[in-house]
């Protein structure tokens, strides 16, 4: 089994795996993080969502050996419980979520529009955030806390 080295939120991260295995799987089995969520597994829900040098990417669809030296940021590198980032903090403010499952790939394809774009329009949240699904239905609100969270 051929051995990696990842670059994992900022740091290097040494994993055995095969060359095909999904990076969400890597992230959550070998590495123990579990922002990102299993929902899919098809790359049509989000829910698996981290970033790659800064981009918004289902890891559910992407090969470990395809990454290379790209920096992958997970949910665990935007903040913590005891200190959450400001798209955590403003969907906490907002109440955005329900049963929260969908929060990862919401929060993290968020917070790369804003790095983007720091102060989207409604229109521009809403059509960054329409591949992401929310089975609860919050839409409007998770919208109005990346709203908040631009204005933060
Ligand atoms: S689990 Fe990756 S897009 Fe649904
Ligand atoms: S809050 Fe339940 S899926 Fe979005």
């Amino acid at each position: 089994m051929p051995r990696y080295t990842l670059q994992v939120n900022g740091a290097a991260r040494h994993i055995d795996a095969d060359a095909d295995t999904p990076l969400l799987y890597v992230l959550r089995d070998a590495l123990a993080l579990r922002g990102p969520k299993f929902g899919c597994g098809l790359g049509q829900c989000g829910a698996c969502t981290v970033h790659l040098d800064g981009q918004a990417v289902r890891s559910c669809l992407l090969p470990v050996q395809a990454i290379g030296t790209q920096a992958i940021t997970t949910l665990e590198g935007l903040g913590s419980a005891a200190q959450p980032g400001r798209v955590q903090q403003a969907f906490i403010d907002e109440q955005a979520l329900q049963c929260g499952y969908c929060a990862n790939g919401m929060i993290m394809v968020s917070a790369a529009l804003l790095a983007d774009t720091p102060r989207p329009s409604r229109e521009q949240v809403q059509q960054a955030l329409a591949g992401n699904l929310c089975r609860c239905g919050t839409y409007q609100r998770i919208c109005q806390a990346v709203l908040r969270a631009a204005e933060s």
